[in-house]
């Protein structure tokens, strides 16, 4: 198959990659020219585990090209992917759609046979039937179908989760579109990968609908875990007995300070937007929106208690900024509300984060950058965990503790035990959800 994937962003990019190794010829189109040479040069510009060496092996088998020419990649397509963002649009909360359309009128002013033209970027119901018009408009002779195949990937995992999917996701209007959906996810589907064949608006509404899932699955846990702080129960219990519930189950149940990053919070703020202009209010998304900003705003208040009632003029250690670990993606991560909260109330804000600082240099003005945990702890009042990356797993909390002004910590991802911290030297240890 040839495919053309339109945009190199996350999900452009490792799709791309993906395909070219599962053996298809593969463009990967994108406007910029300095992430084209980039690309071109053999870098990655995003840090994902993995993608760099995947990447490096179909280029060097010549499967998998780079270009800025949209045109040529699409002449002669089997399908032409859309991957473009679709960002939060100021003002209003809606998903922006301006890149998709743009897409789909320059690749309808390019087909030349029969392609299928596949949205994979996340967009609201009705949005395919949109390109298929906006397509038919702009070159009324050409043969195409629209698909969508909204994609489930996490970042930080993302290959795994693309070459080993829970399920693949194909909404398709005629059987020519689906065998060519067929033929480009062939080696899952003989590797028997579930592959649910469905109608345009329901694959469009899968995809907003599972991640509102999820969020709300994490923001339950969040309540719950505040409550269980007043009530003296420990919230890693109580996940523990409920996820043991198969139909409950024991994934995204962790207690943490709020989720983040590039998709939960936009498509919560899109899937409630629809809602409002279907006259059908999501009102449990809309509640779990105000309640995510509202834990994390709480972590703020956590750390003052833990300073005493004040940070003014205070040194805090953040391990972690950038929204979950395995990423250097920074966006609508907690520590963009936690991070400017210390620092605008007179704290010295240390920062250790093995990728954030490429885009958090810019984000959390005022901070330093450290390397080194240890480093950062030194002679500072507070260590607040933030992100739970791997080296923050397993430090020697003695010496952190030691090596301290005043050895106190906020584990706002639960990764130590409150006894172990305390024997380690900590004299107050809070966590979420817990006896501290
Ligand atoms: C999420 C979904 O998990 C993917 O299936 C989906 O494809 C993707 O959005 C997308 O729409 O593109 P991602 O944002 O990469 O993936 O990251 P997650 O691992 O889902 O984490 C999201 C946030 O929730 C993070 O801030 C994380 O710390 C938080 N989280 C997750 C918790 O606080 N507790 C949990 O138990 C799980």
């Amino acid at each position: 198959m040839k495919i053309a994937m339109i945009g190199t962003g996350y999900v452009g990019l490792v799709s791309g990659v993906c395909f070219s190794d599962f053996g298809h010829e593969v463009i990967c189109v994108d406007k910029d020219p300095a992430k084209l040479a980039k690309l071109n040069a053999g870098d990655v510009p995003i840090y994902e585990p993995g993608l760099d060496d995947l990447m490096a092996k179909n280029v060097a088998a010549g499967r998998l090209t780079f270009s800025g020419n949209l045109a040529e990649a699409v002449a002669g397509a089997d399908a032409v992917f859309i991957a473009v963002g679709t960002p939060t649009r100021r003002g209003d909360g809606h998903a922006d759609l301006t890149y998709v359309m743009a897409a789909a009128t320059e690749i309808a002013q390019a087909l030349t046979d029969y392609a299928v033209v596949v949205t994979k970027s996340t967009v609201p119901v009705g949005t395919n039937a949109r390109v298929a018009e906006t397509i038919r408009a702009a070159n009324p002779d050409v043969d195409f179908d629209v698909a969508s195949n909204p994609e489930f990937l996490r970042e930080g995992a993302a290959i795994d989760d693309f070459m080993r999917p829970d399920r693949i996701v194909v909404g398709v209007e005629s059987d020519r579109a689906a065998e060519v959906m067929q033929a480009i996810y062939r080696p899952l589907y003989l590797r028997d990968f579930p592959v649910m064949t469905t109608d345009l608006e329901s694959a469009e509404m899968i995809k907003y609908a599972a991640n509102a899932f999820l969020a709300t699955k994490i923001t339950f846990i969040n309540e719950i875990a505040n409550l269980c702080e007043r009530t003296g129960a420990d919230v890693k219990m109580v996940s523990k007995g409920m996820g043991m519930d198969g139909r409950i189950g024991n994934k995204f149940l962790h207690a943490g300070p709020g989720y983040g990053g590039s998709c939960f919070p936009k498509d919560t703020s899109a899937l409630a937007r629809i809602g409002q202009e279907y006259g059908v209010p999501m009102q449990l998304t809309e509640t779990v929106i105000k309640v995510n900003e509202e834990t994390k705003r709480r972590m703020v208040d956590k750390v003052f208690d833990l300073c005493g009632g004040s940070v003014n003029g205070k040194t805090v250690a953040v391990l972690g900024v950038t929204f979950k670990p395995n990423t250097d993606d920074m966006r609508d991560a907690p520590s963009l509300t936690i991070v400017p909260a210390l620092v605008g109330k007179g704290a010295k804000v240390r920062v250790v984060d093995p990728q954030g600082a490429r885009e958090g240099e810019a984000l959390l003005p005022g901070v330093t950058w450290v390397e080194d945990v240890y480093e950062a702890a030194k002679g500072a009042d507070a260590v607040v965990i933030l992100t739970e990356w791997n080296e923050f797993r397993a430090l020697d909390l003695g010496r952190v503790a030691a090596d301290m002004a005043t050895p106190v910590m906020a584990d706002l991802r639960n990764i130590y035990n409150p006894d172990d911290a305390r024997a380690a030297g900590f004299t107050a240890y809070v966590s979420i959800g817990r006896k501290d």
